[in-house]
């Protein structure tokens, strides 16, 4: 009986350790601009996660991951300025951006002309972005 029960303790553990592993989603910001001047600049955060202040160079993956919680609304927001410009929006949200898409891997790629999304891809090749918003 103790083993039976010791077996059923480790295949639970085992099943909640994938659960977990399989359930995390990934959302990278690509600098996908071609000069460092003027640099980008971000911060990202959800209601209850600090990302803090990034200054990528082109090229750089600034990236988090996250268990998405069943039963409330999870969004992640990040605030862009470049040059004289800025831009804010939901880069995660649970009915929206990357959410709604059932992936478990978002990738933005920040361009002059505004920001690219793509999923499903790791290191997703160009033709996988989609256009989401100018600057
Ligand atoms: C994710 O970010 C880390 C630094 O936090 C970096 O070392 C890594 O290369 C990034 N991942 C990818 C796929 O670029």
């Amino acid at each position: 009986m103790k083993t039976v029960f010791s077996i059923l303790l480790v295949l639970s553990c085992l099943f909640l350790q994938q659960r977990n592993a399989i359930s995390k989603t990934h959302v990278h910001v690509v600098d996908g601009l071609a000069s460092n001047n003027p640099p980008l600049k971000l911060h990202c955060a959800s209601g209850d996660n600090e990302l803090g202040w990034h200054y990528p160079k082109p090229g750089d993956d600034f990236n988090f991951s996250f268990t998405p919680s069943e039963v409330v609304t999870t969004i992640f927001f990040c605030h862009f300025w470049w040059g004289a410009k800025d831009s804010a929006f939901e880069v995660y949200n649970t009915d929206g951006n990357c959410g709604k898409d059932n992936s478990q891997i978002c990738y933005w790629l920040v361009k002059e002309d505004g920001f690219y999304f793509a999923h499903d891809h790791e290191s997703p090749p160009a033709s996988a972005y989609v256009k989401k918003s100018g600057w």
